[in-house]
């Protein structure tokens, strides 16, 4: 049952579960304009800056009919005095009905599910989860593949810090999924991740070259490398640029390939690529309203 459930990581949902919120974001594309929340308060809290995730939420949050509070600047709150994060959760669990919060931390949105009264969905904490990115990017790839099953999923760039691949690893290991893993050695997938694919039995290649593994993929999972997850700026600049996606290295993929990536990009992705019909990144961020509208309605128990 969704109704209630904090969504901190992919893993608190069932395979059922997310294939149920897929299902329902393809009703709410299908029809945007359902206000089942009128009279409902939903608490927008971002403590690390956002574009498409805090404004696809709150567009989702208007759509249903339900009012936004929250700050997007976290240096006009309290919290610049020295208020914790426990005492706003609990603060704000007394005056809306679900919270959505993103926060630099690791660990943070599983602390703040622990001190609210309400419901958290999970924005992003640190380079930990971004488990409603990985809803969305599970019903961009169930709607431009037909299914999820059986899919050869390149990722690549970011896989170290990268908080959207390690969430999205997670819920495609439901579906038998080959990952191949291109990345610099200073930027791999954490081992952490890699045995839990061993222990589900899920086939992984690593590589370093992203022309090797084009040809396999039917879905190229680009990231941007994150440069404020560095502590030394050295060490950024040495990869920043590492993979370059241009529209001439797609004439050789499979047809049903689609580009996906979470946004914002820097320069991995070049904009020649942006007329191609495999690029998928815009339609794949329009696709998070309705991923959204989707979570909270299950959540606060209307759908
Ligand atoms: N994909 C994503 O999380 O983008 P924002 O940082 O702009 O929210």
């Amino acid at each position: 049952m969704i109704k209630n459930k904090s969504l901190v990581s992919i893993n608190d949902f069932s395979k059922d579960e997310i294939l149920r919120i897929i299902e329902l974001a393809a009703d709410f594309e299908a029809n945007p304009d359902q206000p089942l929340l009128r009279g409902k308060v939903i608490a927008s809290l971002f403590f690390e800056p956002s574009t498409r995730t805090r404004l696809s939420f709150e567009t989702a949050i208007n759509r249903l009919g339900a009012r936004v509070i929250g700050f997007s600047d976290v240096n006009a709150t309290s919290a610049t005095k020295g208020e914790t994060l426990k005492d706003t959760i609990i603060m704000v669990s007394n005056y809306a009905d679900l919270i959505v919060m993103r926060h630099p931390l690791e660990g943070a949105a599983r602390y703040a599910s622990e001190q609210s009264r309400v419901p958290i969905v999970n924005a992003g904490d640190g380079a930990n989860q971004h488990p409603s990115q990985t809803l969305l990017d599970m019903f961009s790839i169930s709607k431009t593949q037909g299914h999820l099953d059986n899919l050869k999923i390149a990722m690549v760039g970011d896989l170290k810090y990268g908080r959207t691949v390690h969430s999205l690893l997670m819920a495609m290991s439901y579906f038998n999924p080959k990952f191949y893993f291109v990345a610099p050695d200073e930027l791999k997938m954490p081992q952490e991740y890699k045995t839990f694919l061993d222990e589900k039995g899920i086939e992984y290649e690593e590589h370093t070259d992203m022309a090797d593994v084009l040809p396999e993929a039917d879905i190229l999972y680009m990231t941007r490398v994150q440069k404020e997850r560095f502590s030394d700026l050295l060490e950024y600049e040495k990869v920043k640029n590492t993979y370059v996606l241009r529209n001439s290295m797609l004439d050789a993929t499979k047809p049903n390939l689609k580009v996906l990536h979470p946004l914002p990009r820097v320069n991995e992705i070049s904009t020649d690529v942006d007329q191609n019909p495999k690029a998928y990144y815009f339609k794949q961020a329009e696709n998070g309203v309705y991923t959204r509208m989707a979570i909270i309605a299950s959540i606060l128990g209307v759908k």
